[in-house]
């Protein structure tokens, strides 16, 4: 249960680390057009990939919350709305960047809208914080990026217990609660949309990110549950898998990625691109790039006990030490 720690108890959160990663500037030379993004069905398009918004009135965004704004895919997302015009709440724990961000997004006025709201997810008043304005009538939401998370690498049992209560309350228990309240106001206005960003990690038990690639199950089948019971609504729930993407995401998490593939990789922009035309289109499900496309139909037609043989093997191969 998410909850802010007694002083005595072990916290549930950590501080947020103070990554070496530069923060990557968007180029200020090129002003936002406000264009509204606007989508209609297009399976071929989504199989080859293309991720260019299509122009119909079945889709239209006003304005985004979207959490994890400060890094990686979910700060891809916000240029790309804001490009396109849509105003922004911006939702993550280093409000300097974020305010850095949305300085740079609103363009001197020529931009769209842009809120921050500083708040830690794994924090119960950080996460009431945006509940709260998630569900708020005056300015409403009427796209929810459900995109912060997190993951570690290593044996499970030698996680450290701070760190494993954050994957869950980030990944799952906070994504739980803003998908709650959107769906609730969304419903009664018979408007809205909301993205789950999961991961290929959902189609399999993976060892050494056991708990990660589980919460990501879980994501991956609460989004196909929720876009069904929406279905024939205003409502759209779009679940997005991405594969390996070049973020924080791998630092953050002490990943060995010399024991990861090297192949296959997309930059947070192609992703973002991605997902976002995706759910423009109202799709149910969204595995970004074409190789990852490719993995997640061979993992959808094997047997999951040949997947887990494979799969084991590559793990032990890689860290013969471990556990
Ligand atoms: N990178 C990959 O290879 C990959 C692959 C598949 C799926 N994904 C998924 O894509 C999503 C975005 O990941 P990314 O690759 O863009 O990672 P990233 O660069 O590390 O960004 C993660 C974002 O989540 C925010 N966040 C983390 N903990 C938070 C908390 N307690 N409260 C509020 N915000 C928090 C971070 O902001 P602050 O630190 O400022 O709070 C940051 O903005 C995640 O759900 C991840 O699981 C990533």
């Amino acid at each position: 249960m998410i909850r802010s720690a007694p002083d005595d108890a072990l916290p549930l959160c950590r501080i947020p680390p103070r990554l070496a990663v530069p923060l990557m500037m968007r180029d200020s030379t090129s002003r936002p057009t406000r264009r509204r993004i606007t989508g209609s069905a297009g399976m071929l398009g989504i199989v080859l990939g293309r991720s260019r918004l299509l122009q119909s009135d079945r889709v239209q965004w006003e304005r985004a919350l979207v959490t994890g704004a400060s890094a990686g895919i979910g700060r891809a997302m916000a240029v790309r709305l804001a490009d396109a015009g849509v105003d922004l709440v911006l939702v993550a724990r280093r409000g300097d960047r974020l305010e850095e961000l949305a300085e740079d997004l609103r363009a001197d006025g020529a931009g769209p809208e842009v809120e921050v709201l500083e708040a830690d997810l794994c924090d119960l008043d950080g996460l009431a914080a945006v509940e709260k304005r998630v569900v708020a009538e005056d300015a409403p939401i009427d796209l929810l990026v459900n995109n912060a998370g997190l993951g570690y690498e290593g044996p499970f049992h030698s996680q450290d217990p701070i760190e494993v209560s954050e994957t869950i309350n980030v990944n799952m228990v906070a994504l739980v609660r803003l998908s709650h309240a959107a769906l609730g106001s969304m419903t009664a206005r018979d408007r809205g949309q909301v993205i789950l960003v999961s991961s290929m990690a959902s189609l399999q038990g993976m060892p050494m990110t056991a708990l990660y690639a589980a919460t990501k199950a879980f994501i991956t089948s609460f989004g196909e549950g929720l876009y069904e019971e929406h279905k024939g609504t205003g409502v759209t729930v779009t679940t997005v898998l991405p594969g390996l993407t070049r973020t924080e995401f791998h630092q953050r998490g002490r990943w060995n990625l010399d024991k990861w593939p090297s192949v296959g990789w997309q930059s947070a922009e192609e992703v973002a691109a991605e997902a976002l035309a995706a759910a423009a289109r109202s799709r149910p499900e969204m595995v970004t790039g074409r190789i990852n496309r490719v993995l997640a139909v061979l993992s959808g037609i094997s047997p999951r006990r040949l997947r887990r043989t494979i799969i084991g093997r590559a793990a032990r191969r890689a860290w013969p030490e471990s556990p």
